[in-house]
């Protein structure tokens, strides 16, 4: 028996900004973004979504009755929770109709929530066969407007069901994980933008990669011509880029991982940071976009999250694979999307859900997703299910 991912969904806002209007918005050379960073545009998220709309679009876009029933866990990665207390997973399970005899929590250390609820499903599995996880990866990646970080922003979600005998990836099972008290990056309670030392963040990341790519091999003996591809966390393509580099170039497997780590960065490219959706957004991108990619195939995957926790592991391509399947709902969504001005973008992000108290109500006839968050009414978030359907439906 494999264990491993065995449905993919993506989702994301329907508006987005181009990297060369904010470049000259902001008085910069577009080269900067474009090839600097590695960003080409941005998704901006609308008021109507938060991480956990986001999220029960995403997993609205794989999922069956059938699964619904059978899922018994569902395991929340986010660093941008919706309260202090009570689980995001809890709404999603409700908006979706999940059965209630599943356990329902959220996991958080910032960009690495997601692994560790994979790693959590994979072990559930092992010992329960008949049970599928639902691992949700969810969050909206703020900086502040003219920030060095804004160009690496976006939000998102990516749904996972972890099964046995998985029809995308089967895990390994194997694994290397290092974490240190480190500040990077965090977001004190009273803030929306994260605080950020970004070039700090970029050598620690590359630091824990080669620590746990090396960790790894100590352990399993295994090489990088035993990879067919590596795919990253990546709050911009350029982090990738520099951590692969710093471990590939100069060995006869350069060409081939680089090649395939291109294919892994097409979607991240034009939607931004994900926070914990990162890496799986890229390992959803690899094996969409990858013209070379086969049953069989080992892809190693590098999980790291700000504060730090980082992680190596890997997969191998299941035998049912169906690239066109996973591929066609995440270029139709990404297609579909309408772009923003600056100043429309500018308002837009200005108008998300502020921290102090107070009744909202959001105007959600625009928004033309299922799941969408209509306000917040005596302290309670209101979410509403629109019922109009996902089309596009992932395998
Ligand atoms: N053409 C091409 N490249 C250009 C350029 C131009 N005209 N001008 C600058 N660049 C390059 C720089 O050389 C640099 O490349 P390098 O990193 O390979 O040296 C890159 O663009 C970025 O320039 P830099 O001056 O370092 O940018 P910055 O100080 O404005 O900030 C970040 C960039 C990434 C540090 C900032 O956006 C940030 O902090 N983002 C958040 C990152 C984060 O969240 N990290 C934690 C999550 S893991």
């Amino acid at each position: 028996m494999t264990v491993g991912i065995d449905k993919i969904g993506f989702f994301t806002s329907p508006y987005y900004i181009d990297m060369v209007d904010l470049a000259t918005a902001r008085n910069v050379d577009p080269n900067k973004y474009l090839i600097g960073i590695g960003q080409k545009l941005q998704a901006v998220i609308p008021e109507t979504q938060d991480a956990v709309t986001l999220a029960a679009n995403a997993a609205d876009r794989i999922l069956t009755s059938a699964d619904k029933a059978d899922i018994d866990m569902v395991i929340f990665g986010t660093e941008t929770g919706v309260d202090n207390s009570k689980a995001a997973a809890i709404y999603v399970q409700d908006l979706l109709g999940i059965s209630k005899r599943a356990r329902a929590f959220e996991i958080k250390q910032a960009c690495y929530g997601a692994t560790a609820g994979i790693q959590m499903a994979y072990d559930h599995v092992l010992l329960h066969p008949e049970s599928k996880v639902l691992v949700l990866a969810s969050d909206i990646a703020r900086y502040g407007l003219n920030t060095p970080g804004e160009v690496t922003q976006g939000g998102g979600a990516v749904a996972m069901l972890i099964t046995a005998n998985p029809r995308i990836l089967a895990l390994d099972g194997q694994s290397a994980f290092y974490s240190e008290n480190i500040m990077d990056f965090w977001r004190p309670l009273y803030r929306k933008e994260a605080v950020v030392d970004g070039h700090y963040s970029t050598d620690v990341y590359i630091e824990f990669f080669k620590r746990t790519w090396k960790q790894y091999q100590d352990k399993t003996g295994r090489s990088l011509a035993d990879f067919s591809a590596l795919a990253f966390h990546l709050p911009f393509t350029k982090m990738g880029l520099k951590a692969i580099d710093a471990v590939v170039q100069g060995t006869a497997s350069a060409t081939k991982l680089l090649r395939q780590f291109d294919f892994s960065t097409q979607y991240n490219a034009v939607v931004g940071n994900l926070y914990t959706g990162s890496l799986y957004l890229s390992l959803l991108s690899l094996l969409s976009n990858s013209d070379s990619l086969k049953p069989g195939d080992r892809v190693g995957l590098f999980s790291y999250g700000s504060g730090a926790q980082g992680e190596f592991y890997s997969g191998t391509v299941a035998k049912n694979f169906d690239r066109q399947a996973l591929k066609k709902p995440v270029d139709n969504l990404l297609d579909d999307r309408h772009k923003l001005s600056i100043p429309k973008y500018e308002k837009m992000y200005q108008a998300a859900m502020p921290i102090t108290s107070g009744d909202i109500t959001y105007d959600v006839t625009a928004d033309q997703s299922r799941y969408v968050l209509r306000g917040r009414a005596a302290d309670r978030l209101v979410y509403l299910d629109t019922g109009k359907s996902a089309e596009n439906k992932a395998q």
